[in-house]
């Protein structure tokens, strides 16, 4: 798989050569079937299918299917996995007294961090990583589980009972149920909604060695359970240059407040001693168009219709930025379009969802890459994750008594 362009420098191991590469801006850490992407042409790939065919004619749950097994499954295959996700989404009881521990105001994110890590603490009898059907079981329960446990950590800010999973819905419209349902009266789900959301949870469902992915699988190679792997991977998505980003959109947003400070945020933005980036905008990878932001750009126009929220100050502000960020020399030049959260920002916002819970939509819908990555590097030979580093410290020096410092 090495081609012309790729210098093997795993024979230097032990040999005291190493390379120098902060940010990892050029060096590979694995290999993978799973997910090709090519930044410069704005093309991703999920197991050799385009993400635009699969946002069209997939949907979630046959793309973790995909992720995990690297195949599409036939009709019965899809059955059965639906059937093995949506049986395993209750939670144990006690989860509910570790979420009354929570203040009512904590981040979701983390409180994900944390009852994602406890699940551990429930599944015993599966945790032997080394047995391919614990690795599918514990795949099956953090798929299902995750909607579960986000619509709890929103339901616990709010005050409000937590809603039991109906499992008689589609994978989006339950995750919609448990966020906005109520015990007094039968969910009404907008099927534009559950659509958007159903493309949301697809479109974030993996992006090869990302952060939090790469943390997944640095955490895995010690050995340590998908639950507590997975829950590395969600406090690493967290920060605002990875997954915190649609969060830090909407706020941005909210600073901007009104359409006419718009080009006094784009100067911020511009200038060099000024930290301030435009949210949303630039991408690590793609210096070309996310092929995930044309779709989301789409069903955003689809999702602010159907709610009625085209006239919203925010939305507005937001499409408002787009324009003159597509047109502005300084974009145009640094390749800085808008990047899938970007999109996913305003139309959660339009959906009803708050701000704070945007990165646990996000972790939802990565938990499928997250746990294909992991099980994909169990099941091959693989060796501890142990970076190595320049030390840039003090030599060594006598120890200084207290009373001589
Ligand atoms: N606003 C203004 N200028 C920017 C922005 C931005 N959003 N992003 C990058 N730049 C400028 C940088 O100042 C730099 O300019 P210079 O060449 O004159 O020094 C140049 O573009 C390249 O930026 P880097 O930071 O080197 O690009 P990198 O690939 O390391 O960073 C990143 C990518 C972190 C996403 C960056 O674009 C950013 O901070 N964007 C805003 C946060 C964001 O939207 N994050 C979401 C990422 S997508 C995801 O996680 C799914």
């Amino acid at each position: 798989t090495l081609g012309p362009d790729v210098v093997d420098v795993s024979s230097l191991a032990g040999k005291g050569l190493f390379t120098y590469d902060p940010g990892f801006m050029s060096t590979a850490s694995c290999e993978s079937e799973i997910t090709y992407i090519d930044g410069a042409k704005g093309q991703l790939l999920h197991r050799g299918y385009p993400i635009e065919q699969l946002a069209e004619h997939s949907d979630y749950l046959e793309t973790c299917y995909l992720l995990m097994n690297g195949e599409l499954p036939n009709a019965e295959q899809k059955k059965q996995y639906l059937n093995g996700i949506m049986n395993h989404t209750m939670v144990h009881e006690s989860l509910v007294n570790f979420f009354k521990g929570f203040r009512y105001d904590a981040h979701p994110m983390a409180m994900m961090c944390g009852v994602v890590g406890a699940l551990a603490s429930f599944y015993h009898d599966s945790l032997d990583i080394t047995d391919p059907e614990h690795r599918r079981i514990s795949a099956d329960r953090l798929i299902a589980k995750m909607p579960t446990l986000a619509a709890m950590c929103y339901k616990h800010s709010k005050g409000q009972p937590f809603m039991y999973p109906d499992n008689s819905l589609s994978y989006s419209e339950n995750f919609l149920h448990m966020m906005f349902g109520t015990p007094c009266e039968p969910s009404k789900i907008d099927p534009v909604v559950a659509k958007a959301m159903d493309i949301i949870f697809l479109l974030h469902a993996d992006h090869e060695q990302n952060a939090s992915t790469s943390t997944v699988r640095l955490a895995g190679s010690s050995g340590a359970n998908p639950f507590a792997c997975i829950s590395s991977g969600i406090a690493t998505l967290w920060g605002p240059a990875h997954g915190g980003a649609n969060e830090a959109v909407l706020s941005m947003l909210q600073e901007i407040g009104d359409e006419s400070r718009i080009d006094e945020y784009i100067k911020k933005a511009k200038d060099k001693n000024d930290p301030f980036r435009l949210m949303g905008f630039g991408h690590r990878v793609y210096k070309n168009f996310d092929p995930r932001s044309r779709v989301m750009q789409g069903i955003c126009d689809d999702v602010l219709g159907a709610m009625g929220a085209e006239n919203d100050p925010l939305l507005r502000i937001a499409k408002k930025l787009e324009k003159i960020a597509l047109e502005d020399e300084y974009f145009v030049e640094k390749k800085l379009y808008p990047n899938v959260d970007f999109y996913s920002g305003i139309i959660m916002k339009a959906i009803g969802i708050p701000t704070d819970m945007f990165t646990v939509i996000f972790a939802t819908g990565r938990t499928a890459g997250w746990i294909a990555h992991w099980n994909e590097m169990i099941s091959n030979p693989y060796r501890i994750g142990r970076p190595r580093q320049l030390y840039t410290g003090y030599s060594q020096r006598d120890y200084k008594p207290l009373e001589d410092r």
